[in-house]
Order: C-alpha cells, then sequence, then structure tokens
C-alpha cells in the first residue's frame, strides 16, 4: 500500500483543529479517529505491520501481554465480532474492512504473578497500531463499545486474560456514508491544556480543576 503521507509535518486538514503548543512528530497529532470506511477488504499484507508496530511497545518484564485477536469481514469470525457491537458502533464500523479485539494477559509469564501494568502495557501496544494505521492512511478507530462478556464467550478467553478494547480498521472512506449526526462529528478533536493534565509535585496546592483528593 502506499504511504498517503509521510507525516513530516502536520496535515492542513488536521492543522485547522489542532494546534501542539510544543515541537513534537507530527504523526502524534496526525493520528485521529476517523468513523467513515469505504467497506473495502484490508489485505493481510496492509494489517499485519499495524500488529508489528504494537510488539514494539515498552512493557514491564517485557512480558508483553497484549493480544490482537482479529476477524477480517470476509470471515467466518466477522459476525460473531460485529454482533459484540454497540448498536451505534454498528451503525459505522459496518463498513471496517477488519475487527479487533485486543487482549492483555494479567499474569507474568516468568512467575505467574499478577501484573499491576497489563492494562497499561497493553495500551502502549494499542497506540503503535493506531499510529502506524494513520501512518499508513489507514482509519484505526478504538471501540469501548461493545459487549465485553459476550467476548470473552466467542474468544474462548483463558482464565488469565483480559478483554480491554477492541478497534476497527479500514479503507477511509467519505463522510456521506455516515448517519448525518456522525458527519458533523467527523474531525480531529482538540485536547484539554497541558496545565490540565501535567502537574508539578502533588495533587494538593494545584488547581487540577476541583478534583477530590483520595
Ligand atoms: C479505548 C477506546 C475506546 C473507544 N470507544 C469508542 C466507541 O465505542 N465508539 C466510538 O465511536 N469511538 C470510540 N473511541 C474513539 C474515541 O472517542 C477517540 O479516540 C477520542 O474521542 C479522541 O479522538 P481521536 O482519536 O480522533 O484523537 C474509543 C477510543 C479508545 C482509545
Amino acid at each position: 500500500m502506499v504511504v498517503q503521507n509521510p507525516h513530516h509535518e502536520i496535515r492542513t486538514d488536521v492543522r485547522e483543529h489542532r494546534s501542539p503548543k510544543y515541537d513534537i512528530a507530527p504523526l502524534f497529532v496526525n493520528r485521529w479517529s476517523p468513523r467513515s470506511m469505504t467497506g473495502d477488504p484490508v489485505d493481510e499484507a496492509e494489517f499485519m505491520p499495524l500488529f508489528e508496530a504494537a510488539r514494539w511497545a515498552p512493557s514491564s518484564y517485557n512480558n508483553q501481554p497484549w493480544r490482537f485477536l482479529y476477524a477480517t469481514r470476509d470471515s467466518d469470525h466477522w459476525e460473531d465480532y460485529f454482533n459484540l457491537l454497540s448498536e451505534e458502533n454498528r451503525r459505522w464500523a459496518k463498513r471496517a474492512g477488519v475487527l479487533v479485539v485486543i487482549v492483555s494477559k494479567t499474569t507474568f509469564d516468568y512467575n505467574g504473578d499478577p501484573s499491576q501494568t497489563h492494562s497499561f502495557d497493553t495500551g502502549a501496544a494499542w497506540e503503535n497500531m493506531a499510529l502506524e494505521g494513520a501512518r499508513r492512511g489507514l482509519v484505526v478507530h478504538g471501540i469501548g463499545g461493545f459487549d465485553y462478556e459476550q467476548a470473552a464467550v466467542v474468544l474462548s478467553l483463558p482464565a488469565d486474560y483480559a478483554i480491554e478494547a477492541m478497534a476497527a480498521i479500514g479503507v477511509r472512506g467519505s463522510p456521506e456514508t455516515l448517519p448525518p449526526e456522525m458527519q458533523a462529528r467527523e474531525a480531529p478533536s482538540d485536547r484539554k491544556p497541558l496545565t490540565d493534565i501535567v502537574i508539578d509535585g502533588a495533587f494538593d496546592g494545584c488547581d487540577n480543576g476541583g478534583e477530590e483528593t483520595r
């Protein structure tokens, strides 16, 4: 697949919505989560590099707890995966080429003890995947709106694994394919300012928007 944008700079369509306050790699800003997709299949050669990128994420004890289970739209598993999604998510994800369930192993391989950071580690892998997808011009859209319990059944989830999230991968399509209210939201979102999310020292004594301390 042709890399549509080498991401040497922030894309013009993104720049109207996002302006980072410091100089960072443009790919971080260019990644966003479109919902409009064509419904075309995505070949293994196109989506496997996303999992390759995920593989290089850091993790506690290099345990690499992430697991990616997938169904392509032409596979026998597609319907099972698709039926996990909430009604709202089905409305746009029906045009994905691949649906992914992101799972993490909750214990360390080397001693079987529970890992505090399995979700954190798998989140890092997910972001690698999303960034590589953005670099390749693919839609990669995270999904939390699905039936987690049913996912465990459909995937025959072993006891020491946790379902983290789903994701849709697809070929970018025209916003007109979306229901009107989704078309209106089909743009890169902004972010909280750094002053809301970065704290010098402890929570007490900082103005963090009035959040309660524990
Ligand atoms: C774990 C996770 C779950 C999400 N769940 C949904 C979802 O169920 N439906 C949806 O349309 N978008 C979902 N999103 C997309 C977020 O709404 C989106 O990432 C967020 O608004 C930031 O926008 P951006 O990704 O375009 O920068 C999810 C994203 C993540 C990372």
